[in-house]
């Protein structure tokens, strides 16, 4: 799969930056072109004469090139590349990824790529345990780049964990499987539903619930990936939308309706995993509901099931996939919503599953078919999920 391809190595500072050289290895060994950007303090740890000679290229860390008296140009690095693969990625370029920061050429050209991005963290324990860790690896994701997962094991300080980068074999590994050209959905329109919805009582307070939009933002990822034509219908998230799906953000449940309603006839795969409010305030009021001495009881309505509503109106040939998140008696009421609204598939999550449901960048789920088979899971980040689901709908369409 790398034979001819150009692959750009980012190499930061960590100390499995010496790693960086049996891939380099690796990568020239299958056949590909590299070569590779090393950030300042990346030469702390691997030498620019050690991976030029491995890659017979020039290793690029500055601007100003030295020797010829030109520049080093970020986008024309950008621009050659087939794949750029950042491996070892230390939490500082990490977090100055994600913000946009471009301090160095290393930055600079990430900033400019456009050619899908791979990166492999590599940092201690503890570092790799913060919050604030985590959240920049699931941003990254989130925007459309592949996380070569760091390994447990002996960490560089002693200690025993999280944190490795992952062996240059496994590496090349999982970029060949990933480089395979999956056009398995090309051609198929694609509908997805992501985030939750609120509900407004006045225009201060709304009822809603801790979806994310994760879920469906990494199945619309996974689906554009795949060459389908992806629409998302989202409730207010914070997370970005890549440029290849087209995103159309609503408010309400009714505003969701709507929106997922005007899609549905033409598309072909359906997949429901919005957190949908069944209810909504009977009143809006106008203005703030003001504080009065006695309690105070809210009426509310039923809102429209978009997923049953599609169940009905089915045509021949839709794919059509709802989500369950239960608490309690997972399978029988996911099988229940399953028949009543006319599914092809349910995607079962319960919030009895440490790591699944809400918020979380990982998911525990059972696939249930209306044929009865059923498929479950073990705990995944929620990219690998989207992809165990849509390879599941492809099977079956093909
Ligand atoms: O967004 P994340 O933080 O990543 O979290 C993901 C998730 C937990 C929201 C997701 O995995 C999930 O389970 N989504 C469905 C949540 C839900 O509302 O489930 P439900 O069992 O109440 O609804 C069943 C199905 O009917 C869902 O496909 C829902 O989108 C749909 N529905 C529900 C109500 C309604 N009025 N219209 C609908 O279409």
């Amino acid at each position: 799969m790398l034979h001819n391809k150009k692959v750009l190595l980012g190499v930061t500072a960590s100390i499995a930056a010496y790693k960086a050289t049996y891939l380099v290895r690796l990568f020239i060994k299958a056949g590909a072109e590299v070569r590779v950007i090393l950030t300042e303090s990346a030469k702390d740890f691997v030498t620019p004469l050690t991976l030029s000679t491995l890659s017979k290229n020039p290793v690029y860390s500055e601007y100003f090139n030295g020797k010829t008296g030109g520049w080093n140009s970020h986008v024309e690095l950008a621009e050659w590349a087939d794949i750029f693969v950042i491996a070892p990625l230390s939490a500082n370029t990490m977090a100055k990824m994600v913000q946009g920061i471009c301090d160095n050429l290393l930055l600079a050209t990430y900033l400019s790529a456009r050619c899908p991005v791979f990166f492999a963290p590599a940092m201690d324990l503890e570092m790799y345990q913060k919050p604030i860790v985590q959240e920049n690896i699931e941003s990254l994701q989130m925007m459309g780049h592949i996380l070569i997962p760091a390994g447990s094991g002996e960490l560089a300080s002693g200690l025993e964990g999280e944190g490795r980068m992952e062996e240059p074999e496994n590496i090349i590994k999982q970029i060949e499987q990933y480089s395979i050209p999956d056009n398995s959905l090309k051609g198929k329109k694609i509908l997805i539903s992501a985030g939750p919805t609120r509900e407004y009582l006045d225009p201060v307070r709304y009822i809603s619930n801790h979806s994310s939009g994760k879920m469906g933002v990494s199945l619309a990822i996974e689906a554009s990936r795949r060459g389908g034509e992806v629409t998302l219908v989202h409730g207010p998230i914070k997370l970005k939308t890549p440029p290849s799906v087209k995103a159309h953000p609503v408010v309400s449940a009714d505003e969701m309706f709507e929106a997922c309603m005007k899609y549905f006839p033409e598309s072909d795969v359906i997949v429901m995993s919005a957190a949908v409010a069944d209810y909504k305030p009977a009143q809006l009021a106008v203005s703030k509901i003001k504080k009065s001495d006695s309690d105070f009881s809210l009426a509310l309505v039923k809102n429209r099931d978009i997923l049953k509503t599609m169940g009905e109106s089915k045509k021949e040939g839709q794919y059509l996939v709802g989500f369950a998140l239960e608490t309690e008696n997972e399978r029988e009421n996911a099988n229940k919503k399953l028949v009543s609204k006319k599914l092809d598939m349910i995607v079962l999550n319960s919030l009895k599953d440490e790591g699944a449901g809400f918020d979380h960048s990982t998911n525990k789920v059972t696939l249930i078919k209306r044929s009865g088979a059923m498929l479950e899971l073990p705990l995944k980040s929620k990219s690998e999920v989207a992809r165990d689901i849509l390879n599941d709908i492809c099977r079956t369409l093909i």
